[in-house]
């Protein structure tokens, strides 16, 4: 009787639908920062975009910051087609790779804006098991690209959690401001408690200076010493300085590659693509 019972349940409970398993097994990394405007999109944009172009990666960027600026950022490289991020994490059974839209940049796929991702972050929250939502999204995913890059929120809410927990490394942009390290010193804390209780694999992959002021080396020296003395190593070996070609490049809609590939900014993310084809 009671084995009868099980297998009557057994068809009321909806099996996810099988995609097909790829190859690799991508490294995982959230660009995130606390403060806005420090350059988290700019990195993860002409980050993916170098993998993509100069390491021969499949890369796919995932935009979980409901501004969408993305798909603003790469806007003339898009040419249509993927699906709904939220749609994907509400659902049972997604998988994010229902969502991805190719770039015109060989090997880089994006997801596309999505408006309704501001409401995901609330339901997110009534939802069991909430923080894993976006890892266990990308479990068929990985096994097709090389690497994952997340744009994550600036805020530490739901979506940036659920970045974090299906993160293997966190890459903080940092401007050098004092406002900015103290949201570095906020995030380290979150990612800190992020390993001890839902992903002991997260590691910080570095903090990365953006944004420097050449002109201002005293300010720079300041911050750089503070991040050095608190976090020793992680000071990443790469700096982006001030750039206008990466700000034009973000309005026209290009990768600075595409937009400017002889630029200061484009030398030097592809320097921090080096660094991080190591891993
Ligand atoms: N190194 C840089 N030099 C000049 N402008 C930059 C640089 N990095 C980012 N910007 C510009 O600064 C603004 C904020 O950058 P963005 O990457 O969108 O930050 P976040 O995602 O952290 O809010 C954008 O207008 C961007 O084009
Ligand atoms: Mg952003």
């Amino acid at each position: 009787m009671r084995n009868l019972l099980k297998v009557g349940l057994r068809r009321l409970v909806k099996t996810p639908e099988r995609r097909p398993i790829g190859g690799r097994h991508a490294i995982i990394i959230a660009v995130s920062a606390q403060k806005g405007g420090v350059g988290k999109t700019t990195t993860a944009v002409s980050l993916a975009s170098a993998m993509a172009r100069f390491h021969d990666k499949r890369v796919l960027l995932i935009d979980l910051d409901p501004q969408g600026h993305v798909a603003t950022a790469i806007q003339s490289q898009l040419s249509g087609g993927g699906g709904s991020l939220s749609n994907v994490l509400e659902d049972d059974g997604g998988e994010v790779l229902d969502a991805v839209a190719p770039t015109s940049v060989q090997g880089l796929d994006v997801t596309p804006f999505d408006p309704k991702l501001s409401a995901t972050e609330d339901l997110l929250g009534t939802r069991m098991g909430k923080e894993f939502i976006l890892r266990d999204r990308l479990k068929v995913t990985r096994t097709h690209y090389d690497m994952i890059i997340i744009d994550c929120p600036p805020n530490i809410g739901n979506l940036c959690v659920n970045g974090l927990v299906a993160a293997d490394y966190v890459l903080i942009p940092c401007d050098p401001s004092p406002l900015a390290l103290k949201g570095v010193n906020a995030l380290v804390d979150t990612v800190s408690t992020i390993a001890v209780r839902l992903n002991p694999n997260i590691d910080v992959l570095g903090v990365l200076l953006t944004r420097v002021d050449g002109r201002n080396t005293t300010l720079n020296q300041a911050i750089m010493s503070e991040i050095e003395e608190t976090y020793g190593p992680a000071l990443l070996p790469v700096q982006i300085g001030i750039n206008s070609s990466l700000a034009k490049a973000q309005h026209a809609g290009k990768d600075i590659f595409s937009f400017d590939d002889s630029s200061r900014g484009a030398q030097q993310y592809r320097e921090l693509a080096e660094v991080v084809a190591l891993l």
